[in-house]
């Protein structure tokens, strides 16, 4: 239900404009409260009451939330300057991030550390990683083979988190990371669940030192002590780049076109921690979900087998070279992109006033994207529950907006790492299925995604391991 107003808008003089239906909490959606216990829920109901945009007040903060592919386009990609990172989801995570690339609302700033970032990522560039990635893999597939209790379920979770860490570090350091991934690892899922409670109710500030705001700063002590033993063996050690740089070389030795000046070093130590985060717990979340679909449909594994038995043959791994052909793969992994969306809030403020398909917008609005329900969108999704991976064959896919889909965001600041995440994620896949499958224990419950500040597997995905015969 909408509003037709003809007030005047400043630079649109005559232009009337619809009133944004208002979600209140006599709605039986309930108020702050019911967002904190099911964020997702909540904004679920609205939805379902409004339809694909509607407004709501959170702890005294102005939120829209949007869920049609045309606004979504609209705030990241046609206006993308007129709405910065300065939202809450952004601020919250800041004290991790810092102003690195993921949450910075400082748009200056963002351009120039994208513009000197941006070559090392690039499908051109990001072949060079894919030996870390396969390397890595095997050496994990062989300390699960070489496990005495064979019977037991690996915590795939935990297991894809170590593995995506050590691509990480590899890629970025050419070193060995095992000995400090799993520090890292619950930092991190510390800062996750912390920052996911303070997004759902943002009192007491994170500067009163509750015991849990005193872990959380613990956690991020201990992220960026990780980064910066790696920063500063690289500086103290003068031998040239060799042939193939790694990451930090790469960063090290770039210079921004506009000033001819190279980032300076509290800059780098917040883009590694940026990359390391960026790269952790999204490409982890995707790999354990796909093995946890797969264990549930057993057609779309036997059809994933029959793809990589064709393509690779008598090989047991899988090369870059061979992405291009393993479509079926890539379908399953961006099937498991939409029903799992790791990155799953997409957040903006807005610099100006605005109109959205003849909706007003105050400036200041925080603009809310969740494209957990996006990709559930029922004019764009059939039975979206559903696993099936044949919504994204080329035809398919052709059919739908764009926008229906954004599980990397869009526009200039869409994910820098896309590349090299779905190279990463894809010949990890095809690594593991090509010899071994993951299956269900018996009994095991189903698992529930956790609406952390990203979208966690919660009590994490546990799987038998079984060789293929
Ligand atoms: C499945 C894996 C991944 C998913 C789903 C994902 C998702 C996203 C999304 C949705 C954004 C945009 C957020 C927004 O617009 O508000 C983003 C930004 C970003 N991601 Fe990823 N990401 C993944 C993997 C990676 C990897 C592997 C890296 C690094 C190697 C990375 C580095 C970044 C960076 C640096 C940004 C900030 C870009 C900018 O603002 O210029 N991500 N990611």
């Amino acid at each position: 239900m909408s509003t037709t107003l003809s007030k005047t808008i400043p630079g649109q003089r005559s232009t009337p404009f619809k009133e944004i239906p208002v979600l209140r909490a006599r709605d039986g959606i309930g108020g702050t409260r019911a967002f904190r216990r099911d964020q997702i829920g909540f904004l679920k109901g609205g939805l379902e009451r409004h339809g694909d945009i509607y407004r709501f007040r959170l702890l005294g903060m102005r939120m829209v939330m949007l869920n049609h592919p045309d606004y979504i386009r609209h705030v990241l990609v046609d206006k993308s300057e007129q709405y910065d990172k300065n939202a809450a989801i952004f601020r919250i995570a800041r004290p991790v991030l810092r102003d690195g690339l993921i949450a910075t609302a400082d748009m200056d700033l963002w351009r120039r550390q994208r513009r000197m970032m941006a070559p090392f990522f690039t499908p051109r560039t990001v072949p060079k990683f894919a030996r870390n990635m396969t390397d890595e893999t095997v050496s994990m597939l062989e300390r699960w083979d070489a496990r005495t209790d064979a019977e037991a379920p690996l915590d795939v979770t935990d297991e894809f988190g170590q593995l995506a860490l050590r691509i990480v570090g590899r890629s970025l350091f050419s070193a060995d990371i095992s000995g400090v991934a799993q520090s890292f690892e619950r930092a991190f899922q510390l800062a996750n669940t912390v920052l996911g409670d303070f997004f759902s109710f943002p009192f007491p500030p994170l500067s009163f030192p509750t015991p849990s705001h005193v872990r959380l700063r613990r956690a991020i002590d201990c992220m960026d002590e990780c980064v910066s033993e790696f920063i500063k063996k690289r500086l103290a050690d003068d031998s040239p780049p060799g042939e193939e740089p790694d990451m930090l070389s790469l960063f090290l030795h770039a210079v921004d076109e506009g000033d001819g000046k190279g980032m300076d070093l509290e800059q780098l130590h917040h883009e590694v921690l940026n990359i390391c985060v960026g790269a952790y717990e999204t490409t982890t979340n995707t790999l354990a979900w796909a093995f946890y679909l797969l264990a549930r449909n057993p057609e779309v594994e036997s059809k994933l087998h029959a793809e990589l038995d064709e393509v690779l043959g008598d090989r047991t791994v899988p090369e870059f070279e061979d992405l291009a052909k393993l479509k079926y793969t890539r379908m399953i992994v961006d099937e498991v992109l939409r029903i799992y969306s790791p990155a799953y809030q997409l957040m903006r403020h807005t610099r100006e006033e605005d109109i959205i398909d003849g909706y007003r917008v105050p400036a200041g609005t925080q603009v809310l994207v969740n494209s957990y329900l996006l990709h559930r969108h029922p004019d764009f999704w059939d039975d979206p529950e559903r696993f099936d991976p044949e919504r994204f064959t080329p035809e398919a896919i052709a059919e739908r907006p764009k926008h229906a889909y954004v599980p990397f965001g869009s526009g200039p600041r869409v994910c820098l790492g896309k590349h090299f995440a779905l190279t990463e994620i894809c010949l990890a896949l095809a690594t593991v299925a090509r010899g071994h499958r993951l299956v269900t224990p018996e009994g095991a419950p189903e698992v529930v995604p956790d609406a952390l500040i990203t979208l966690h597997p919660k009590g994490g995905v546990h799987l038998r391991l079984e060789r293929r015969s």
